[in-house]
């Protein structure tokens, strides 16, 4: 992605460790993935013209690398909604800030997720665009932390399957930061994230 995110030294984890981050995913495997996944959506939709809807905003880093590498016809869409709870445990109450642009009835409608985790946010998600008539309703996520699943959701497509920790990058923040980091990085402490969300920017981006 062109970001600066080498100053962090994969090749010395004691350093890594010492700041409470892993590199889960290094960012050549997951564009790896990610072109694989593009190729599997590319084979179910070619010549249908899917409607790719995201929700805003970490899974807009995924969705413009998907559709880039998938080279096939298709439109993109945007939502944004607010969990109530705390943004990382929602409640599955959801109340939509920015709706779709357009109609998806009668449309293939591929829902391209960030992380599914307990999956209540993409259940009520999956309800509410279901109740649109589309011609299918799909889902694609990049990272699915399985263990956590509340509601069973069929997932279509799926990059990584991942434990339960907390990530950051690619796409994914802690407090509107990390989005821009590339690879998906565990968070060791969340606590003392928490108490310094920018804890982790010198590690990242230089002082
Ligand atoms: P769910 O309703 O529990 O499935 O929550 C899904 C949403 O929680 C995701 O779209 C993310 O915004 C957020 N989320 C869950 N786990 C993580 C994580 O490890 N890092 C960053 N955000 C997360």
């Amino acid at each position: 992605l062109g970001v600066r995110h080498a100053c962090v030294d994969v090749n010395e984890p004691a350093t890594v460790r010492t700041v409470g981050l892993r590199e889960l995913i290094p960012a050549a495997d997951l564009h790896r993935r990610v072109g694989e996944l593009a190729a599997e959506v590319a084979r179910a939709y070619e010549g249908l013209r899917p409607v790719l809807v995201s929700v805003l905003k970490g899974a807009t880093l995924f969705l413009a690398d998907l559709v880039r590498a998938a080279g096939i016809d298709v439109e993109v869409d945007f939502m944004s909604i607010s969990s109530y709870g705390s943004p990382n445990a929602t409640s599955g109450v959801v109340r939509i800030e920015k709706d779709l642009e357009a109609s998806i009835e009668g449309r293939h409608v591929l829902v391209i997720e960030d992380i599914v985790d307990t999956g209540l946010t993409l259940n009520y998600l999956l309800r509410v665009l279901a109740a649109r008539r589309p011609a299918s309703l799909r889902v694609c996520t990049l990272l699915d932390k399985d263990v956590r699943r509340i509601v069973e959701l069929p997932i279509d497509f799926r990059g990584f399957a991942i434990p339960d920790e907390f990530v950051i990058g690619y796409g994914l923040d802690f407090d509107e930061r990390y989005r821009n980091v590339d690879g998906i990085w565990a968070v060791d402490d969340v606590r003392k994230l928490e108490s310094d969300p920018e804890v982790f920017v010198p590690v990242f981006f230089g002082e």
